[in-house]
């Protein structure tokens, strides 16, 4: 896969981001992390309580937490390996924020998730439907095994 590359990811407690810097260094890509305005705390997280921040937005299809900071210059990559932690079977609406508020047209995305056990394929078909005018590529649920050779992959 020819052209210059951007590892854009969120990740709320860190397991997305480390492996977002492995998928990165493996390819020489550049990185956008994509920062919560504000942050999500523990509490945001709990996913057990149904008045939860997370909760709450998961809850609302149209909610799109801001983004903090400027979003990145899309018109120098061809391709975007797109990290997030699976959020209730989904990607959390923040991603929605992200790919909505970029130019993400004619260019090769591919997302990767990090998650308790749940697969990527809910999030990959959301995804798709809120901008279709990406090229999607089939993601990769990166818990545990090589996400550097995965990326080397994709990237080849
Ligand atoms: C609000 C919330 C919802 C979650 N929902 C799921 C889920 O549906 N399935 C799953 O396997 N893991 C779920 N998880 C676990 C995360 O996907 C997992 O811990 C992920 O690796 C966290 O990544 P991070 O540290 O980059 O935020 C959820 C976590 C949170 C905070």
């Amino acid at each position: 896969m020819a052209g210059k590359t951007l590892v854009a990811y969120f990740s709320a407690s860190g397991t997305t981001a480390r492996v977002a810097q492995q998928v990165a260094g493996a390819v020489g890509a550049d990185t956008y992390e994509i920062v919560a305005d504000p942050r999500y705390t523990a509490a945001d997280l709990d996913w057990q309580n149904k008045r939860s921040r997370s909760s709450l937005e998961m809850n609302d299809e149209s909610c799109r937490p801001a983004i903090a900071g400027a979003l990145p210059d899309m018109s120098g990559y061809d391709v975007v390996l797109l990290g997030f932690p699976i959020w209730w079977y989904k990607e959390p609406r923040i991603v929605d924020t992200f790919i909505e508020g970029i130019d993400l047209s004619g260019k090769r995305v591919v997302p990767f998730a990090t998650s308790g056990g749940s697969g990527i394929g809910g999030a990959e078909s959301h995804m798709k439907g809120l901008c279709p005018d990406a090229l999607w590529q089939s993601g990769r649920l990166l818990n545990g095994g090589d996400a550097a050779a995965w990326a080397r992959s994709v990237c080849a």
